[in-house]
């Protein structure tokens, strides 16, 4: 019986030009120190390119509402309006602080599933996070204590404990976890900021990170576990509340804060598409450069249903693109 299906379009083909834009016009702002007007140039250039896509898109996934940042805003109907209906999620950028100060791991993401598939967090902001790449799937238990989880990961990729690196957000609340993880004798990268890479780094082949772990934003985790869907790694969360009052309003609202989120309830579809491009040079991707008349980049460009993880530089013609492009690079 005939079991095989045509080559579909794959939309993270299009979503490239998407983060592509963000970061050539957010990539201007590098170092200048004002977070705000960086976001606002994202945020223009993903919906004006995000509007072009033959699509009926909603946004799930929005940013703003967590700094007073300009928004591409939850619930907001972007793209051409035809089939096929999906969710969308977007950070236009990750890492504002390392953009507006200069420094490493800020980049620009968007991710696409069918309508329905992506989890909405709502107003809960944050999440506990373990993420891994396809070596380590299976191995992961976030209710488990670090010894354990290490364990498991290492003898999943067939290495020891001190052969791991984790990847940890550098935050007084990761105190202890940081401890944990020393005492088990594994090795850290901390990061600053972003942690949509840092989970997407534990995918990558080139990269020298093994797991991802702590608490971040929950519209990070939704991106990254649509990135690691497609890649096929794993990844578990827990929605997480700073106090009192907020975790009142998440269980008023139905959140369940002790429901360990897999992947698949973050992400319920294989047929996930994800784009990120490179805003300041990181370890997973080349920031934006500028050079006459032009500038290159660097993006990952992703597909679940194929599984498919493409990396693509790209030289845009600045001069060109001054002409026919009403955005401004
Ligand atoms: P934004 O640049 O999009 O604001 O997020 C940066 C980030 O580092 C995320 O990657 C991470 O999930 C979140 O902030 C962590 O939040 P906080 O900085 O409040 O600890």
């Amino acid at each position: 019986m005939e079991h095989f299906t045509r080559p579909t379009r794959n939309l993270a083909l299009e979503l490239v030009r998407v983060t592509e834009a963000a970061a050539l016009a957010a990539g201007r702002y590098m170092g200048r120190g004002d977070k705000i007007a960086a976001d606002q140039a994202a945020v223009n250039a993903m919906r004006l390119v995000l509007n072009s896509v033959q699509m009926d898109g909603i946004i799930i996934i929005g940013e703003g509402e967590k700094d007073e940042a300009p928004m591409l805003y939850n619930g907001e109907r972007l793209g051409t309006g035809e089939e096929p209906e999906v969710d969308i999620a977007i950070d236009p950028i990750d890492g504002t602080r390392p953009l507006a100060f200069g420094l490493p791991g800020a980049i620009s993401t968007v991710a696409l599933a069918p309508r329905g598939s992506m989890f909405n967090p709502g107003p809960i902001v944050y999440m506990h996070k373990i993420a891994v790449g396809p070596s380590a799937r299976g191995a992961i238990d976030i209710n488990a204590p670090v010894g354990v989880n290490l364990h498991n990961i290492a003898r999943a990729k067939g290495v020891d404990i001190d052969d791991l690196v984790v990847v940890i957000l550098d935050r007084p609340r990761h105190e202890q976890l940081i401890a944990d993880v020393r005492r088990c004798g594994a090795r850290i990268s901390l990061i600053h900021d972003g942690d949509v890479a840092g989970a997407l780094m534990t995918a990558d082949p080139d990269s020298n990170i093994d797991v991802l772990m702590g608490i971040g934003g929950t519209p990070e985790g939704v991106l990254a576990a649509c990135a690691l869907r497609a890649a096929g790694g794993e990844m578990q969360g827990k929605l997480f509340a700073r106090n009192e009052d907020e975790y009142k309003r998440g269980r008023d609202a139905g959140y369940d804060f002790d429901k360990v989120l897999m992947i698949e309830d973050l992400v319920s579809s294989d047929d996930v598409f994800f784009a990120a491009t490179g805003l300041t040079g990181g370890q997973l991707l080349k920031g934006v450069t500028y050079f006459a008349d032009g500038a290159r980049t660097e993006s990952l460009v992703m597909r679940g249903l194929t599984g498919t993880v493409r990396r693509i530089m790209a030289t845009h013609s600045l001069k060109k693109l001054d002409v026919v492009s009403s955005i401004q690079y």
